[in-house]
């Protein structure tokens, strides 16, 4: 295939140039728009951090004021999106429902995405932010055959992502502020993640100059999968089977390095951290201290502890480098929350619409941008005879 290279997953493919995110895995180091990670934690809301991702600089108490407005004015679903949720089967998955809907969306809202000026970029930006939140707690909703809740106009974007998920007709859900900043630290640390599987999806749709709403739902399908934000799931699902079975951790530590029934540690590896995730380690201190504040116990965060310190003194998880990512601790946080499992992956797409969004941004900004068109290495026969339907 003479000039071709292949770079099987793209281990080592620069697919882009971008001034989003920095991570150097080594080092376990990530920033956003170069402000590390940590001193945006516990600092900043998810909406000062979104607006960080997508705009590039701390916004102002004017930048944020106007954008706050906008998450305000167009937290409603349209009316008409309502009757497509008529049509899904409860017990559909969220994700399903997500990333179908944020599609609808390009439908429903073809003024916003069509405009190209920064003014109607930031709009369709906090639309899509505002929405994803409303669809997000619909879908819930609609999962579990209730009503839908309508967003409030009095309250700040996570409070009123909890309202709508878990107020019902007769009862106003009024979160605890342990859990509304619990749940603002997990979205922001979501945030971003340079060119991860969604990410890529998300600019290679972007590059055939797609609107932003099409580009971030093709995100959504590409998150949902275990390997990348369906993992989250996958790694309470894990914990769960282990705490039923009576298994002790080193048993399934063995389990996994034989490679038994396939299993993999959930929630660990990374194709860029080699040393730590840094996400993981923020998380795991604030699900200690969410579990401490909200007089919680969890036997899944101590079972989790537990299999951690077992694979981190194995030779073989050390061989490989594999640490615990922002999978293996999020799951707790979200249960400790109230969210039901099968929302966890929603909760990692609200979490990332901003980087999304910023890397769709990036694309569209750049007026020399090319198509995303990767070669392959061919290895099919190329010689075959046409054979009609009686000789075959
Ligand atoms: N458990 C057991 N072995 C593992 C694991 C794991 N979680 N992760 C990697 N390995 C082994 C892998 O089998 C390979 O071994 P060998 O060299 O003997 O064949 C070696 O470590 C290198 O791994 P790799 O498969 O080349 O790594 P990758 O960069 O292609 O995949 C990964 C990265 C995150 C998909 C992978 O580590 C994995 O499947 N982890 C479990 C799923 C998970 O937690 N995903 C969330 C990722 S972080 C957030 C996100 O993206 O959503």
């Amino acid at each position: 295939t003479g000039y071709i290279t292949l770079d099987d997953g793209y281990g080592n493919t620069g697919s882009c140039k971008s001034a989003i995110t920095y991570i150097d895995g080594d080092a376990g180091i990530l920033r956003y728009r170069g402000i590390p990670i940590e001193d945006i934690a516990g600092r900043s809301s998810f909406v000062e951090a979104a607006w960080l991702v997508i705009f590039g600089k701390l916004p102002t108490v004017q930048d944020r004021n106007r954008f706050s407005d906008l998450l305000t004015e167009n937290s409603m679903m349209n009316e008409n999106m309502r009757k497509h949720f008529d049509g899904f089967p409860t017990a559909a998955p969220p994700m399903a429902i997500l990333s179908a809907m944020i599609n609808t969306l390009s439908a429903h809202e073809p003024a916003v995405w069509s405009a190209h000026d920064d003014e109607s970029i930031e709009r369709a930006a906090a639309v899509l932010l505002s929405k994803a939140r409303t669809i997000a707690a619909a879908a819930y909703k609609s999962s579990i055959g209730e009503p839908i809740v309508y967003p409030r106009y009095d309250v700040k974007y996570v409070e009123n992502f909890l309202h709508m998920m878990f107020s019902v007709p007769y009862r106003e859900y009024k979160p605890s502020k342990t859990a509304v900043k619990a749940l603002n630290l997990f979205l922001l640390l979501h945030a971003d993640h340079e060119q991860n599987c969604s990410t890529s999806t998300v600019r290679m749709v972007a590059s055939s100059q797609a609107n932003m709403f099409a580009s971030c739902s093709a995100g959504v399908c590409a998150l949902w999968g275990p390997l990348h934000g369906g993992a989250n799931v996958a790694v309470i699902e894990m914990l769960e089977r282990i705490r039923e079975s009576g298994m002790d951790v080193k048993e399934y530590v063995r389990k996994v390095k034989n490679r038994e029934d396939g299993v993999k540690l959930m929630g660990f590896g990374h194709r860029v951290y080699r040393n730590f995730d840094p996400r993981s380690k923020i998380l795991r201190a604030a699900a200690e201290d969410l579990l401490e504040e909200m007089h919680v116990t969890d036997p899944l965060l101590d079972l989790g502890r537990e299999l951690a310190d077992a694979a981190l003194s194995d030779d073989y998880f050390i061989e490989r480098k594999l640490y615990p990512n922002v999978d293996f601790y999020s799951g707790i946080i979200l249960r400790a929350i109230g969210l039901p499992v099968d929302m966890f992956t929603v909760m990692f797409a609200i979490g990332r619409m901003p980087g999304w969004i910023a890397n769709w941004k990036e694309i569209h900004d750049d007026p020399k941008g090319r198509i995303y068109r990767p070669r392959q290495v061919y290895i099919g026969p190329t010689d075959v005879q046409w054979k009609p339907r009686s000789e075959r």
